[in-house]
């Protein structure tokens, strides 16, 4: 049987400049979309491309003294070494000013000429060069571009015009007729008021320049560059040179775009499409903008992010996670340097990393590197492997769905489970008791298994990573042959896997300390101030001081008397990586059975200590008033998560 097709786009985007965040933020989400029905079996095409022709690159090229090719070459290969270092997989990169492009729009151009389509007419009017858009006088906002605020040329030619008015009303019945057609529902709206609104015949040609493919029949002219822009998409799925390639993946599943060119997507496309009696893509999706200190990220504005310096500092998978995982697929966010680190210690070092690693380092410790298979099986277990299968379905829904946010929340909700489990079944426990080794087997592979499935789902968004997980599980298929249905199906991770080398995914980033502000109002002193000077009786510290101390939280496995010493508790707690062994003062004020289970605060850096006769390293913190004492817990949190 033949596969399934899928075909996906990201705009070309213009190589008047480099490209910033809010490009790699499309062709990323294009990425994992592509990815992502890869390995759910479908033959997929993903296009990206560059849109190098008009005005705006011709003067660009001017003002640097250079021809626009010259000019747009080496934009261009820097467009295709930022896909490279974010991972990107498109399948085919368009450039506008290739010979198969020219091809494709000189004959449509033509034939739409040909059947009446386009008539000749002086045009007077006014032009956006920055978004490369005409208006009429009635649509400018203070006289300005209604679409980006800035200034407008008069314009006054002779030009082609497109008969846009001819298709109102069908375009305006297959957008009311598919409901999916245009997405976010909210831009859908915004489309069919546009539209209610009268369409214009369009102007599809240029005669004051020459960077533009010449019109056939009148080569004075140029085609403007919308409209030359737009046709790119039937350009690489074969319109011209190979219909089997054409008819297996036409009409394009989705045009995915930002929100201020929907208008081009889904009213001037289709009716070119519509004229040339073509199919129209199945869905155009305009998501939101990045934005920065609340206004949208540009290169006109000053205010970009460049992807390549935020790769070379944290790697491409942690700005994917980041990319798709904060932002609401639809709706603009907020672009944030602490925001990503956030993100990177708290989902990707904290929930995953902590997961691989504990996992790993017990099945080295307690197995000798060897995943075996599961032994007895209990009620927890089961709830682990089912929530695991459900996740899968859930993920797979979503995905199908475009919804990559909940996507991504459904496998950290079961990251954070499998921590949890660990803390529940207690593995060090169980291996100091030979009579629980089969439970012990379980356990270890359990996590295993749920890591391997993990691999898989997260692939589309972090294609370096899983990978990595993989190797590091010993798992010896290639995993470039992976698919969905590996996910699906407990067990498919073979008994006696000898684990591989364990190395760190994703390290903590410390983010430069910033500059700690003085106050810049007095503080008022209250009386007991005023006769204490300070609440501390101690000399002041920096922060620099503070930060010296390694305070985490850890989970306290097991705790007894110290024989002969009736203040003192032996405790073993756990890290998050390793188990350690400590003395604390606090028998007086805990008993043993009380402390099992508890995620307190300890200092792990502290110098390592002999009393009596037992290394004691680290200390657990409390607070003590009087006779009373409580140890500083931290709830829920994971072990070896930092105290600052
Ligand atoms: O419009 N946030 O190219 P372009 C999110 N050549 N996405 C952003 C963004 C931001 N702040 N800034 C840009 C063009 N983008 C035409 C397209 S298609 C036939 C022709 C992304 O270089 C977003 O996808 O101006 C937006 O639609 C696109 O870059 C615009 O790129
Ligand atoms: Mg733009």
């Amino acid at each position: 049987m033949e596969k399934k097709s899928f075909y996906i786009t990201t705009p070309i985007y213009y190589p008047s400049d480099n490209l910033h965040i809010g490009h790699a933020y499309t062709t990323t989400i294009a990425d994992a979309m592509a990815r992502y029905k890869r390995i759910a079996g479908y033959d997929v095409l993903f296009l990206t491309g560059s849109d190098e022709h008009g005005q705006k690159i011709q003067r660009k090229a001017a003002e640097q003294n250079v021809t626009p090719i010259e000019y747009v070459d080496k934009i261009v290969a820097s467009f295709q070494h930022l896909w490279e270092k974010l991972n990107i997989s498109h399948d085919d990169f368009i450039r506008t000013t290739e010979e198969r492009h020219h091809e494709v729009v000189q004959a449509i151009f033509q034939k739409i000429y040909d059947q009446g389509d386009i008539y000749k007419a002086a045009y007077e009017g006014r032009y956006c060069t920055p978004c490369e858009t005409f208006w009429v006088e009635r649509q400018l906002v203070d006289g300005k571009c209604p679409d980006c605020g800035r200034t407008v040329e008069v314009v006054q030619e002779e030009s082609y015009f497109f008969r846009m008015s001819k298709y109102q009303d069908r375009l305006l019945s297959y957008i009311e007729e598919n409901p999916d057609f245009i997405q976010p529902s909210s831009r859908r709206n915004e489309m069919i008021n546009f539209i209610k609104g009268g369409l214009e015949d369009l102007c599809v040609s240029r005669t004051t320049f020459d960077w533009g493919i010449p019109v056939p029949f009148d080569t004075k002219h140029v085609v403007y560059v919308w409209f030359d822009a737009l046709t790119n998409y039937i350009t690489a799925a074969g319109y011209l040179d190979d219909r089997d390639k054409f008819s297996k993946f036409w009409p394009a599943d989705i045009h995915l775009v930002g929100k201020e060119i929907v208008r081009f997507h889904s009213i001037i496309w289709p009716v070119i499409l519509m004229a040339l009696d073509i199919e129209v893509p199945k869905k155009v999706y305009g998501h939101g903008w990045l934005i920065m200190e609340g206004d949208k990220m540009s290169k006109s504005k000053g205010n970009v992010i460049d992807p390549l310096v935020l790769i070379e500092e944290f790697g491409p998978d942690a700005i994917r996670y980041f990319l798709l995982r904060e932002i609401t697929l639809g709706q603009d966010g907020n672009f944030s340097r602490e925001a990503l680190i956030n993100r990177m210690n708290a989902d990707l070092a904290n929930d995953l990393g902590n997961l691989l690693h504990r996992s790993l380092s017990m099945i080295g410790r307690f197995n000798g590197g060897i995943i075996e298979a599961a032994g007895d099986v209990e009620g927890i277990d089961q709830e682990l492997t089912e929530l695991a299968q459900n996740t899968v379905i859930q993920y797979e829904k979503f995905m199908d769905d475009m919804d990559i946010n909940a996507a991504i929340k459904a496998v950290w909700t079961l990251i954070g489970r499998t921590n949890k489990y660990i803390d529940e079944t207690g593995p060090w426990a169980l291996a100091k008791d030979e009579a629980k080794r089969g439970r012990l087997n379980t356990v270890l592979y359990n996590l295993a298994e749920t890591l391997r499935i993990v691999s898989i789902l997260i692939y589309p968004l972090m294609p370096v990573t899983a990978p990595k997980i993989w190797a590091q599980l010993g798992i010896d298929s290639d995993f470039g042959a992976v698919s969905l249905t590996d996910a699906k199906g407990w067990g498919k991770l073979p008994g006696g896997t000898k684990v591989g080398a364990l190395e760190p995914l994703f390290p903590r980033v410390e983010d430069k300390p910033v500059e700690a502000v003085a106050p810049v109002i007095e503080p008022v002193k209250t009386k007991a101030q005023s006769t204490a000077e300070s609440a501390s009786d101690m000399p002041e510290v920096t922060i620099e001081d503070f930060a010296k101390m390694d305070l985490r939280v850890v989970k306290v496995l097991a705790a007894e008397k110290v024989a002969k010493a009736d203040k003192l508790l032996k405790l073993t707690v756990d890290l998050g990586t390793e188990e350690r062994t400590i003395i604390s003062g606090i028998a007086k004020h805990y008993a043993p059975e009380e402390l099992v289970g508890k995620d307190v605060v300890m200092i792990i850096n502290l110098k390592p200590a002999k009393i009596r006769g037992i290394e004691s390293r680290g200390m657990v913190l409390a607070a003590s008033c009087g006779e009373k004492l409580a140890l500083v817990t931290a709830a829920e949190m994971v072990p070896g998560s930092r105290v600052k």
